[in-house]
């Protein structure tokens, strides 16, 4: 038994499906959120960049005292996870590799595709991790960085955002997928309109819910399971302000976030 909390973080507001879906998993266990919201976006930067700023984000909370490390931003997990496990000792998991799974599970016709942010797409991780499960999937991998700002404006169902779908998504028309990777932190909360635009053939893997998953999985294995208690820690820090992180975040969540505060995570 291990009493000691859960890391998680992400660039800034979207891990918060992550974390949702882990506490809906693992009720009994602490987590500590790290929201990296000064320094948002990181689909956008190289992998040397967002590579450094999630080994300063593993490191602030190591020095929280986590058990394990939950990656929850695709970013980070397609470019950095080799970075964090070679200078930490706690068990990391990534979103990549159960959402990977979960996609090779699912494909009946070896045709699979991924949305991502431009670096995810650009780093083949998701492509990679499916085919070293199943060399003979076809894997398409299609940016649609505008999906991240749509979300955080809270355009879930809005005109908008099917237009946005529509123009990225008719990349996969020619592709005969039958299986889609929602391959971002955001993507989540768009489900209803992707699989408007895709069609109902299409099956939709949801990373965040597989890694919690997995999450659970890890923990039994490692026998890291927290002892049974009342009130489990749920503590969040940003480094920026926390007011739009509060507002847009509590909409992700589902729930309210309280215990908030503001930290400088470079200096580790
Ligand atoms: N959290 C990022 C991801 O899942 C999306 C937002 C960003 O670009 O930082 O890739």
């Amino acid at each position: 038994m291990d009493d000691r909390p859960i890391g998680v973080f992400d660039s800034g507001i979207g891990g918060l499906t992550v974390l949702r879906e882990l506490n809906r998993e693992l009720p009994g266990e602490g987590t500590i959120y790290l929201g990296d919201t000064a320094r948002v976006p990181y689909g956008i930067r190289s992998p040397e960049t967002v590579t450094r700023y999630a080994i300063e984000n593993t490191a602030f909370l190591v020095s929280k005292g986590i058990k394990m490390l939950v990656v929850a931003c695709n970013t980070a997990s397609a470019v950095s996870l080799d970075g964090i496990k070679e200078r930490f000792k706690i068990p990391v998991l990534g979103v990549i590799s159960p959402g990977a799974r979960a996609a090779v599970k699912a494909t009946r016709n070896k045709r699979v595709g991924v949305i991502g942010t431009e670096a995810t797409i650009k780093s083949s991780a998701y492509t990679k991790d499916i085919r070293s499960l199943d060399p003979d999937i076809d894997v398409r991998g299609i940016p649609c960085p505008l999906f991240v700002p749509i979300v955080e404006e809270g355009l879930f169902d809005d005109e908008i955002a099917r237009l946005v779908a529509r123009r990225y998504l008719k990349g996969f028309d020619d592709s005969g997928i039958d299986t889609l990777v929602l391959g971002c932190t955001h993507y989540p909360l768009l489900k209803g309109v992707i699989s408007e635009v895709v069609g109902p053939g299409i099956v939709l893997i949801d990373s965040a819910i597989e890694t919690a998953r997995e999450a659970k999985r890890l923990i039994q294995t490692l026998g890291i399971g927290a002892n049974p208690g009342a009130g489990p820690l749920r503590k969040y820090y940003v480094t920026d302000s926390p007011e739009r992180f509060k507002r847009v975040g509590e909409g992700f969540l589902g729930r309210e976030i309280d215990d908030i505060e503001k930290v400088c995570v470079g200096g580790f």
